[in-house]
């Protein structure tokens, strides 16, 4: 497990802090963009400034004109060469990083993911792995002995959303009835801040993402604790287990191995493996998951999920029973 103190650090979201191959590529070429319109910038404004100083009109000149020059073959070839050769270069650098992050080989070792974005969550499903999950994307760490970067197919379920984790990759939209496309390679383990980038409506800014990059072995565990049925309950468990299944929940959630098969809201089998809910709006603790069920618009104000008018000890119950989908 990560300390507290990496996990904050690693959550300053920067394009200037790559940690994946991809974003690596971009935040590279984005410097050498800034750095050579820094080098224009200077000698133009260093050129006007030059100009304004040395050639202002003198305490008592009189406004007569100045010599008029016309033509200089010299400085025309000049200030139109050099420009077209930084566009060049421009062009190519970025063409060059397009291609390579777009149009890279799928290894046949690749995590495969299907990202849906919902109003106003990411539904995770990784369908070679049977895995469901939402909100938060575990990948495994890459490195360039053994490469195995994640390759996501990229839906929506609604309007546009946009896959925005500034670290790990640049944006792309996930846009209704087309299928997009993009990967990540995290080169160190961490867990990476990531937001909706697209405005999809009430709750466009709590759509928070979390990649969450391990190393291949603890990649593989959390594999396969997320293949595993939900865990028996005990009796205090089963109590609000009855009250789960006897309300509309089980019409939107799904829990492996009950009649909950709803596919609308995130999948809640391991719901406890999670440390958010709502997107990111709160952490996932009994205090925070107590209020949400009890009205989750308290918390995120537009969300789609109901308020089951549960009394008290329900409420309790049904956390209870939520608590022990780990
Ligand atoms: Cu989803 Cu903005």
């Amino acid at each position: 497990m990560l300390s507290i103190a990496q996990q904050a650090a690693d959550t300053i979201s920067s394009i200037f802090a790559p940690v994946s191959t991809p974003a690596v590529k971009e935040a590279d070429l984005a410097k050498m963009v800034l750095v050579l319109s820094a080098v224009v910038f200077v000698v133009v404004a260093g050129l006007l400034a030059y100009s304004v100083v040395r050639f202002r009109a003198g305490r008592g000149e009189q406004g007569t004109e100045p010599p008029q020059v016309y033509g200089s073959a010299q400085v025309e070839a000049a200030w139109t060469v050099i420009p077209i050769i930084i566009v060049i270069v421009l062009v190519l650098a970025t063409g060059r990083v397009i291609h390579e992050v777009q149009a890279a080989p799928e290894p046949p070792n690749a995590v495969r993911v299907t990202v849906v974005g919902r109003q106003w969550w990411w539904e995770i499903r990784y369908p070679e792995l049977g895995v469901v999950t939402a909100n938060e994307l575990h990948v495994p760490v890459s490195d360039s002995a053994h490469r195995q970067p994640t390759f996501l197919t990229l839906e929506s379920a609604d309007v546009a959303h946009s896959f925005w984790v500034p670290r790990v990759a640049g944006k792309t939209d996930l846009i209704p009835n087309k299928t997009n496309h993009m990967w990540v390679e995290p080169h160190q383990p961490g867990t990476y801040l990531g937001q909706c980038a697209e405005y999809c409506g009430t709750q466009h800014a709590h759509m928070l993402l979390r990649v969450v990059a391990e190393p291949p072995e603890q990649f593989a565990r959390w594999v396969e604790r997320q293949r595993a049925a939900a865990a028996p309950v005990d009796s205090a468990a089963a109590a609000g287990r009855r009250v789960f299944l006897g309300t509309a929940c089980i019409s939107c959630h799904t829990v492996g191995g009950t009649v909950a098969t709803g596919r609308y809201g995130p999948d809640l089998t391991h719901l406890m493996s999670r440390e958010t809910i709502g997107a990111g709006v709160e952490p996932n603790t009994r205090e925070r998951l107590r209020a949400w069920v009890r009205n989750p618009d308290d918390l995120k104000h537009g969300v789609l999920m109901p308020a089951m008018q549960l009394d008290d000890e329900q409420l309790d119950q049904l956390v209870e029973y939520l608590l022990t989908l780990r």
